[in-house]
């Protein structure tokens, strides 16, 4: 009996050897220990021996038992081991040559959202994120707008369902939770938590319910600005803007204000650029973003009571700008990670 016992755990050593998977892994655990497995052949073969010998045959079947249990639970944990390594993918290889700034791709968006930080931080702008999922007062009732203003429509923003509650963004009354469809909120945001001199950036995420085509897309990009200061004017927001261009498209890009509306500034303009660089475009005026004084009303619902203070804001979409720089004509491209298109927008190039 004890030499079969022998043999049945070096039958057992073996097998789990070769384990490699998880499903080896089960086979053999049952072959060993399973109903049908050898040591319960093992325990069936006891009651045919003498009496004496029982009690010490059954304790020697227990203890070889225990040692194949506790070759199982090792293989169990090498085996989960790998799999954990496994889904970790590849390590790093040191031994692979340094990839050179000419093999790097960079997503466009993220080229010239990087750009425009760049420029404004020149200028010391810091740049501040928002939340992507908002309030309807951050969204639009801070923002002065009222709520018969069609941009609240549900045709156009993302509710949330009333019943849903997100911790760290609290409502404060009855109010639905929307996904942003302006980076505007960051506006509100900022001032109230800090006072001037307030100067920010503030690139992001925004949602409308667009139906999808070449130039329209539910989730896109803006880059809002503000400041606010004391004695800030027209003046300063159309030299900012207008460096801000020089500085992305060239010296010979310029700007136009046209006046316009928006309920979160009074004056309220549409900002156009035209660039001598922009091949086919060259020299037609284009139409980029919003811009303004930030409306009283605004600076009201912030606390702000000085009338010294004034500020300006203005938002431009950098879809839209990444469309006209590098000739896209097609915004879904931006969304597809099609390897094709993201390798012609190389690290080292504008
Ligand atoms: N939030 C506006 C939009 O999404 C753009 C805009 C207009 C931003 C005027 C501003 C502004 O800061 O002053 O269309």
């Amino acid at each position: 009996m004890i030499s079969q016992l022998d043999k049945v755990f070096e039958e057992a050593r073996v097998m789990i050897f070769g384990v490699s998977s998880r499903i080896d892994f089960d086979n053999v655990r049952s072959k060993i220990l399973g109903p049908n497995g050898v040591f319960r052949e093992l325990m069936k073969l006891l009651p045919g021996l003498p009496k004496e010998e029982r009690p010490s045959t059954g304790q020697a079947i227990n203890a070889c038992k225990d040692r194949v249990e506790e070759m199982l639970k090792n293989k169990l944990a090498e085996i989960e081991n790998h799999e954990t390594i496994a889904s970790l993918g590849q390590p790093i290889d040191p031994t692979l040559m340094p990839i050179s700034n000419e093999e790097i791709f960079c997503h466009p968006l993220t080229k010239i959202r990087n750009r425009i930080i760049e420029i404004f931080s020149n200028l010391g702008f810091s740049t501040v994120e928002g939340s992507e999922i908002e309030t309807e007062w951050f969204c639009f009732d801070a923002l002065n707008t009222p709520e018969s203003h069609p941009s609240r429509d549900d045709h156009d923003t993302f509710y949330f369902g009333q019943e849903v509650s997100i911790e760290n963004v609290s409502k404060r009354s009855d109010e639905q939770y929307v996904l942003r469809t302006q980076t505007s909120t960051v506006q509100i945001r900022t001032m109230l938590q800090s006072k001037p001199p307030i100067r920010i950036l503030s690139p992001g995420m925004v949602f409308r319910r667009d139906a999808i085509d070449a130039t329209h897309y539910p989730t896109f990009h803006q880059c809002e600005g503000l400041v606010v200061d004391e004695r800030i004017t027209v003046c300063d927001l159309k030299s900012i803007l207008d460096f801000f261009f020089k500085k992305l498209i060239g010296e010979n890009s310029e700007i136009r204000m046209r006046p316009s509306f928006f309920p979160f500034t009074s004056p309220g303009f549409e900002v156009d650029f035209r660039s001598k660089n922009l091949g086919k475009l060259s020299n037609r005026w284009i139409e980029i973003g919003g811009c303004g004084m930030v409306a009283p009303n605004v600076f009201k619902n912030c606390g702000y009571g000085s009338d010294k203070i004034s500020g300006f804001a203005f938002g431009m979409g950098i879809e839209r700008l990444a469309m006209l720089l590098y000739g896209i004509d097609d915004i879904r491209l931006f969304f597809q990670n099609d390897i094709r298109f993201l390798k012609q927008f190389k690290l080292s190039m504008f």
